[in-house]
């Protein structure tokens, strides 16, 4: 079925709100993790339009992140456990924040325009599985409502 989704006005709580909802109504007609890991990034695109919004899923073959649906420009396709900032966010399992990705030791930059980004990793039984990476042309793009909002979201798939 196809889906409109149109951008809300908003404080950036409100606009969480509205997502979080669009993306329940939505991921509740669907039980394809890919497929709903696509709309995710097509509805943050859509509301938010930062300028990379990905998945990056656990392949445990090789114990790296592998490139999953996203909404930007290519990227790169493998990040090993604990390098850049998905694969430290992995590491530890936490969400990280990056206020300034040239400050962060080790970042990967898949572009040059990327200036700040969050990464929220996806557990099931406290065991990271994929990653929601998202990055910004701008310094200091994410913070602690982002974090919240964002892990929420995630705990939808
Ligand atoms: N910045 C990430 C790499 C992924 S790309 O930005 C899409 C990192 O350091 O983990």
């Amino acid at each position: 079925m196809a889906e409109d989704f149109i951008p809300f006005s908003g404080s950036k709580q409100e606009q969480y709100e509205y997502v979080l909802a669009q993306a329940e109504a939505l991921l509740a007609q669907e039980t394809n993790t890919i497929a709903n890991m696509a709309n995710i990034c097509a509805i943050l695109k859509e509301q938010f339009n930062w300028f990379w919004i990905g998945f990056y899923s656990v392949d445990q073959t090789n114990n790296t992140l592998v490139l999953g649906p996203f909404q930007g420009p290519i990227a790169c396709t493998r990040i090993p456990h604990g390098k850049g900032v998905c694969g430290t966010a992995w590491a530890k399992a936490e969400t990280i924040i990056v206020k300034d990705v040239h400050q962060f030791e080790g970042h990967i930059a898949c572009s040059s325009l990327s200036q700040s980004e969050i990464v929220v990793p996806l557990k099931k039984d406290d065991t990271v599985w994929a990653v929601l990476d998202i990055d910004s042309e701008t310094l200091a793009t994410f913070d602690l409502i982002d974090q919240e909002y964002l892990e929420r979201i995630v705990g939808l798939l």
